[in-house]
């Protein structure tokens, strides 16, 4: 029954979900209002993305791209390499609200606990095999293993992780809903930021002594 000081109150409500509605969109880049509009990554990024290469200048190689069919060079500390194929390295990506990396694994490699702010990630094991894990805002820890062929995803902002639990090497695709997902890789956001987070903020937050900070942050020293 709508009592007739009611409907006014049920109109007003409608106008505010509708007016919201595009806030609930779930794609995690905005919606492009055009065919393509391929990066002119040497002008300054603008609020959200690059300006637009003008038409006259796009051409077939600005969507394609070669820089994944290379394995990473893996002679590093945690035994991993990601190449990505966002905006940056892959200009015609840009306003499309999609991207890719390849990680590579050495033997025993780890892609350490990290998030991406801006995507969700989605992946597939092309060789080796791989443990992946993510613990959501509620501090519960999901995770399996995974061979060639088998896919995971990775719930947007959520902190996760591909350790190489294999004999040999391992490789992952992955592809995410944004051009530009970003990334935090916690060891190196929380140990080795520019400026350093104070020590006391550190050895508070971890119940820990300052040597073990100071032992931690010496593994990143630059
Ligand atoms: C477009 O192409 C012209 C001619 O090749 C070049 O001078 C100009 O810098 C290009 N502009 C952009 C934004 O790529
Ligand atoms: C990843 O591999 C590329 C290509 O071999 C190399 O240039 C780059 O320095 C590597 N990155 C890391 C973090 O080891």
């Amino acid at each position: 029954m709508v009592t007739p000081s009611a409907s006014p109150f049920r109109l007003l409500s409608c106008l505010v979900v509708l007016l919201l509605l595009p806030l609930l969109s779930f794609a995690a880049d905005p919606d492009p209002l055009q065919d393509f509009c391929v990066a002119d990554v040497s002008a300054p990024p603008l609020l959200n993305g690059f300006p637009c290469k003008p038409a006259s200048n796009v051409t077939s190689g600005d969507f394609f791209f070669d820089g994944l069919m290379k394995e990473g060079n893996t002679a590093n500390t945690f035994g991993v390499n990601v190449t990505a194929a966002d905006v940056g390295s892959f200009p015609g990506l840009n306003t499309l609200g999609i991207s890719m990396n390849r990680v590579d694994f050495a033997r025993g490699g780890i892609n350490p606990p990290h998030s991406h702010p801006r995507a969700t990630e989605t992946g597939v094991v092309m060789k080796g095999k791989l443990l992946v894990g993510f613990v959501t805002s509620g501090n519960v820890f999901y995770s399996k293993v995974l061979t060639a062929g088998q896919m995971f995803v990775i719930p947007r902002g959520l902190v996760h992780f591909q350790k190489n639990v294999g004999e040999g090497k391992a490789l992952a695709l992955t592809a995410f809903n944004s051009h530009l997902p970003g990334v935090e890789v916690l060891p190196l956001t929380l140990f080795a930021s520019t400026p350093p987070i104070p020590n006391d903020v550190l050895t508070q937050a971890f119940q820990v002594e300052e040597d073990v900070v100071n032992s931690i942050r010496s593994k990143f020293a630059s």
